[in-house]
């Protein structure tokens, strides 16, 4: 591998500059993403190999020290037994939603293998393109069982947290099940060739003794497991500030904060002891470039040269991000923290 020093901040080592990758990096802020969803949906891109090498690949020409697989947090739930689709304009449907104790009992725990071998075949393609690593990924438990639930977004998740609250028993059993796909899933993933990110991303609905009751305990397993292959596993999750120390316990290689928590002191709730990823607003790419960069800064002065920080976005780069502000931040990051050019140059570093 030509370029690994996402891989190396990962696990703490010094790097020659802090890499960067942004959450849906691959996406409609992309012209030539959108010329190919013209032709197919984004499920059809998703389950053709070919499509969603293509579609990964896009956006590295931008400077990304990282990829992601391209493919979504909800395709294991169809294999279980709950067809879903992307509504225009609505984001992912669940046509029947889960919320009586007999269908939980019947989802099934799907063989990746077999069920999703699609995203294996497409992380095996790219492992053969590929100059920087790759990241593969699953919805975390919570994540997943609230679209299961709620039957998609949701602006308060009161059916999730009914379930809960009211028939713990029934939701610890669906927590189980998708806990079981999810590991299985990854572990596949792992054997096919990536690193991993677990995406929490509305688990700070939750209180921390909630989180801790409801959610720890399945998330550990998955992650205790996952750390026994030896790859870096990203933990994220979104409005975390409080969670952060249950999160860490939970486990992760790399904890992820989101932009509403200071990178400094979320770091130091993590612990330095792991390695930090994040967080600048996704919406400051819709800022003029002079400020994004400026903010961009502001977080690799809190980052404070620290070895294990990982620059990436607080959540996943929204639709309509100009190309060439995304650039510039990537540009920004590694020329602000080239360490290999900064001790070379007597004048950089006077
Ligand atoms: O580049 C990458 O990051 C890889 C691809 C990726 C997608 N989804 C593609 C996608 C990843 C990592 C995801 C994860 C995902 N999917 C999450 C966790 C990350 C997060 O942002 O919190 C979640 C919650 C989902 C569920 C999901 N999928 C939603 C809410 C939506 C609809 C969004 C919308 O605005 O319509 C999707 C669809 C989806 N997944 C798109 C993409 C590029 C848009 C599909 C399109 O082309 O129309």
């Amino acid at each position: 591998m030509k370029n690994d020093i996402f891989l190396r901040a990962c696990r703490r080592e010094a790097v020659p500059r802090t890499p960067v990758w942004m959450m849906r990096q691959a996406g409609r802020y992309m012209p030539e993403y959108r010329a190919i969803r013209e032709k197919y949906s984004m499920i059809e891109v998703c389950k053709t190999p070919e499509l969603a090498t293509e579609v990964t690949l896009q956006p590295l020409k931008f400077g990304f020290d990282a990829s992601i697989v391209f493919a979504d947090i909800l395709l294991p739930v169809e294999p279980m037994g709950a067809p879903f689709e992307f509504a225009k304009g609505e984001g992912p449907v669940v046509h029947t939603p889960i919320r009586e104790t007999k269908q939980v009992e019947a989802l099934r725990v799907i063989d990746p293998e077999e069920d999703l071998g699609y995203v294996l075949q497409t992380i095996k393609m790219l492992k053969k393109e590929l100059e920087v690593p790759l990241i593969g990924f699953a919805g975390a438990p919570f994540t997943l069982a609230s679209y299961l639930i709620e039957g998609g977004k949701s602006a308060h998740f009161e059916k999730t947290k009914r379930m809960m609250f009211a028939e713990p028993e029934t939701w610890h059993l669906l927590m189980q099940k998708l806990s079981e796909v999810i590991r299985l899933f990854l572990r596949a993933q792992v054997a096919a060739g990536v690193d991993v990110q677990l995406f929490d991303s509305w688990v700070g609905q939750l209180s921390p003794e909630d989180y801790r009751q409801f959610v720890l305990p399945h998330v550990q397993g998955i992650l205790q497991d996952l750390e026994t292959t030896g790859v870096p596993v990203i933990h994220f999750g979104t409005g975390t500030a409080l969670l952060l120390e249950a999160q860490r316990e939970a486990g992760g290689t790399v904890l992820g904060l989101d932009w509403r928590t200071p990178l400094s002191w979320g770091w130091k709730q993590i612990g330095y002891d792991r390695a930090c990823q994040g967080n600048l607003d996704p919406t400051l790419l819709f800022a003029p470039k002079e400020i994004a960069c400026e903010r961009a800064g502001r977080i690799l002065h809190a980052a404070a040269g620290r070895p294990g920080h990982i620059f990436n976005l607080g959540h996943g780069i929204l639709p309509g991000t100009p190309v060439d502000t995304v650039k510039a931040v990537i540009d920004y990051v590694h020329e602000e923290t080239d360490r290999v050019h900064s001790v070379r140059s007597p004048q950089a570093s006077s």
